[in-house]
């Protein structure tokens, strides 16, 4: 069953039947003002953290998708009402027609009811820490209209994203006023007029207005049925304490074929709504703001395009994997439907390989992402599994107390810095990679030299971060020489402590053969040598030590005491997707035995939603393993379909040679794929999401947890640089497609460093992987095509065979 369609010229994601059997999301926003958004216009804004700062409400759990930025319509001569989004008034589906386009960093929701179309456009414009709604209201019907509209967004009465939830003093520390258009709301705690002074202000004179939820809604009732709106009219009143709402309403007559157009703006600081309103009076303001988004985003995606025969993969990647991978990097995993903003700050772990993936998109947000990290690592090599990066940043870190004093706690240096105890074995070893991944991107190899201070102090050079890191996890193995398990390793419920984590050894191994080529270009030919005898530790310990022969795979780990997790004699977590993934992608096992891992993936982990991160799932509670034995068969890390590890294979098989196998992997997960079975995938298809339920569950296919996953980053870096093979070395741009073999060719065009490369591979002789041919402007090219003048455009022809 299909909800909508992608519409690939405008980037959007159209959805035709707004009673989807979830909130479909999208975040607004491409700076510090934040918006997330659902099809039927319920969400929550914040300004730069989704637990501080919270413009307006949400309720959690509570209900579907409530409450919302809404817009309501009336006709006056007849009473009747509704929004122009299918909630929260909900008219019968069958007597009014919605749309609603989620684009990149916009939403449009379209209404056409009783011969009124309607449509209300959302983003947030840049430079502004505001959201505009940008409305129209057509009569397309042959007589004269009088419509009312009314907005509605009920303000958070805390800057805090729980206190909204269970702190009464909230409701005696804040206010509304009116002025001049603008609904103004004050918590009066707060010392500045910026944060913790939001407002809603439209660009017509209102006809009338409410500050207080429950003079708009009225007394047992809620959104869909709000008093002022059935009455027509607000109560014009506003005043401190309790709960808070910004309505402003206009009554409107509009000829037959006529419109009216105006706009509501919601956002923080004082002034700005009068400044605001004023300014987007002018229609075009309004439409040069939005064009603006839309370049924001073009200059973005055109730094990787491609088009093949895969239409799924070409839409994922031109578009949606790659704006959903910025939205990590930019939110971490703290702000969505699920993650509703009770923590704030950074996952170590997650942004650094969330970063991975977008240097050549966003590069000073990667660079941004990367000292955030670096200056979260402390001086032993690890990072800290969560922080603020804020508490490290040395121009934040003295403005914070004066800015919020009350509300925006600073913890002590103690409590910021944990312990080995709390350790994850892995964060740190990504940060290798993604720093090595920005500077081929930008040619910044002076970044190796900055100087950048540890969280628990001293500082160091980039190169030597990084090198600590790799002598964090040299210094801590197991008995056998493989890597601790410590608090988790990737897997967050894989609790091996002193027990042994293959998964972190293979990773380990990888992220020491990019530093080894590191050190070689930067000549430092002693820590080649050294870090290259550690690489051969590592792989000699994974060859003795895991390879499960009875099997013919990895196994997982090894606990405390010694037992193996992932042998061919246990009948739950039998075979294990991240070690068997990693022992091919590392490059650390031979191309007999990762084949043999890779074939035991697919036939114990495939699914058609993709592969399971382990099967049979876990149905004996062993502390010894960790908590993944208690979570329910079939559901997140307890073999589900987890989302992150899947590229992870796609690479694995491209390593291999594999090119039917990484597109069968690929295309299983792909959500694109699964736009005509949202009955069984529920969640919205232009989103990888964190895990879909595994064979052990009655809801396998089910997906959940969209967004805010690993998986984007993963996605589109295993895709553009392993599947298409276009990528980067410390030499040049790579060209090492792994394609199915029935693809006969396929076009990528990819900026870098300011050159445009136009890619022409073609595959005559019906191969996955191998490179016969390749040319640079009809010259012939041996290995890595160098950088070629910032403003030229390049011809590049790759023949495969
Ligand atoms: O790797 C973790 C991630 O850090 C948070 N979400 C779950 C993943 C797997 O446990």
């Amino acid at each position: 069953m299909q909800y909508g369609y992608f519409d690939n010229e405008n980037r959007e994601y159209v959805i035709t039947r707004p009673d989807a059997p979830a909130p479909w999301t999208n975040y607004l926003g491409t700076e510090k003002f934040c918006t997330v958004i659902s099809h039927n216009a319920g969400g929550y804004s914040f300004y730069n953290s989704p637990e501080y700062n919270r413009v307006t409400k949400f309720r959690p759990n509570a209900s579907f998708d409530r409450p919302g930025h809404y817009v309501y319509l009336r006709d006056d001569e007849t009473g009747d009402y509704w929004s122009i989004s299918w909630q929260p008034v909900a008219k019968s589906l069958d007597e009014a027609q919605y749309e609603v386009r989620h684009g990149l960093s916009y939403s449009k929701f379209k209404c056409d009811y009783a011969g009124i179309e309607a449509t209300k456009t959302l983003f947030v414009p840049k430079g502004e820490d505001a959201e505009i709604w940008d409305v129209v209201i057509r009569n397309t019907s042959n007589k004269p209209r009088t419509i009312s509209a009314f907005s509605f967004v009920e303000f958070s009465f805390s800057h805090i994203a729980s206190d909204n939830q269970n702190h009464q003093m909230s409701l005696y520390s804040a206010g509304t006023d009116y002025n001049d258009g603008v609904i103004e709301y004050d918590l009066f705690y707060n010392t500045n007029d910026f944060e913790g002074f939001y407002y809603l202000a439209s660009t017509f004179e209102p006809d009338s207005y409410d500050g207080q939820r429950d003079n708009f809604l009225g007394a047992y009732r809620d959104e869909s049925n709000p008093i002022a709106v059935e009455q027509g009219r607000c109560s014009n009143h506003t005043q401190t304490c309790y709960n808070h709402c910004g309505s402003l309403h206009k009554q409107f007559t509009i000829q037959p074929g006529e419109e009216v157009r105006f706009a509501y703006i919601l956002g923080i600081g004082k002034g700005n709504g009068a400044r605001l309103r004023a300014k987007y009076q002018n229609h075009s303001e309004v439409d040069s703001a939005f064009e603006a988004i839309k370049a924001h985003w073009e200059t973005r995606c055109a730094k990787f395009q491609v088009s093949s025969p895969n239409e799924g993969l070409d839409t994922m990647l031109n578009t949606w994997t790659l704006y959903q991978a910025e939205t990590c990097v930019v939110w971490s995993r703290f702000a969505s439907f699920i993650e509703v903003g009770g923590r704030t700050g950074l996952g170590y772990r997650d942004t650094a390989q969330d970063a991975m993936a977008v240097p050549h998109s966003a590069p000073e947000m990667t660079k941004k992402r990367i000292i955030d990290l670096l200056r979260g690592q402390v001086k032993a090599g690890y990072g800290l599994h969560l922080f603020d990066p804020d508490w490290f940043d040395p121009e934040k870190a003295d403005v914070k107390p004066s800015k919020s004093p009350t509300v925006v706690p600073t913890p002590s240096d103690e409590d910021k810095i944990h312990g080995i105890a709390d350790t994850c074995s892995d964060d740190h070893l990504w940060l290798v990679p993604t720093i090595c991944r920005y500077v081929m991107e930008t040619g910044e190899m002076d970044f190796f030299n900055d100087v950048i201070p540890y969280a628990d102090g001293g500082d160091a050079t980039v190169y030597e971060h990084m090198k600590a890191a790799l002598d964090f996890t040299d210094k801590h193995v197991g008995a056998t020489g493989i890597a601790k398990g410590l608090r988790a390793d990737w897997n967050d419920c894989l609790n091996l402590g002193g027990g042994e984590s293959s998964m972190v050894a293979f990773l380990h191994y990888w992220a020491l053969q990019e530093f080894v080529d590191l050190a070689r270009k930067l000549g430092q030919l002693d820590d080649v040598a050294h870090y290259g005898q550690m690489a051969k530790k590592v792989q000699d310990a994974c060859e003795t030590h895991l390879w499960d022969e009875d099997g013919g795979w990895y196994i997982r780990g090894i606990t405390k005491n010694g037992d193996k997790v992932g042998t061919n004699e246990q009948t739950e977590g039998k075979v294990h997707l991240e070690s068997n993934t990693w022992a091919v992608v590392s490059g650390a096992v031979s191309d007999e035995r990762g084949k043999k891992a890779m074939d035991a993936v697919d036939e114990y982990l495939y699914s058609n939603y993709g592969l399971h991160l382990n099967a049979p799932s876990f149905a004996t509670p062993n502390d010894d393993i960790g908590f993944v034995t208690r979570v329910y068969q079939g559901v997140k890390e307890n073999g589900a379909i987890f989302s992150h590890p899947n590229p992870w294979a796609w690479v694995a098989e491209a390593k291999l040679g594999r090119g039917d196998q990484a597109m069968k992997f690929y295309d299983a997960l792909n959500p694109y794929n699964q736009n005509d079975m949202i009955e069984t995938r529920v969640t919205e298809p232009y989103s990888y999401v964190q895990f879909i339920m595994g064979r052990d569950h009655q809801d396998h296919g089910r997906a959940n947890h969209p967004w805010l996953t690993g998986t984007s980053g993963w996605a589109y870096f295993a895709a553009t640089n392993y599947i298409l093979g276009v990528r980067l070395s410390f030499d040049g741009l790579v060209i090492d497609p792994c394609i199915p073999t029935n693809w006969p060719e396929f076009d990528v065009t990819r900026e870098w460093r300011g050159a445009t490369y136009h890619i022409k591979v073609t595959n005559p002789n019906h191969v996955s992987k191998g490179v016969t041919s390749l040319t640079l402007n009809g010259e012939d090219i041996q290995g890595a095509i160098p950088a070629q003048p910032a403003g030229s455009v390049n011809q590049v022809t790759v023949v495969l065979g």
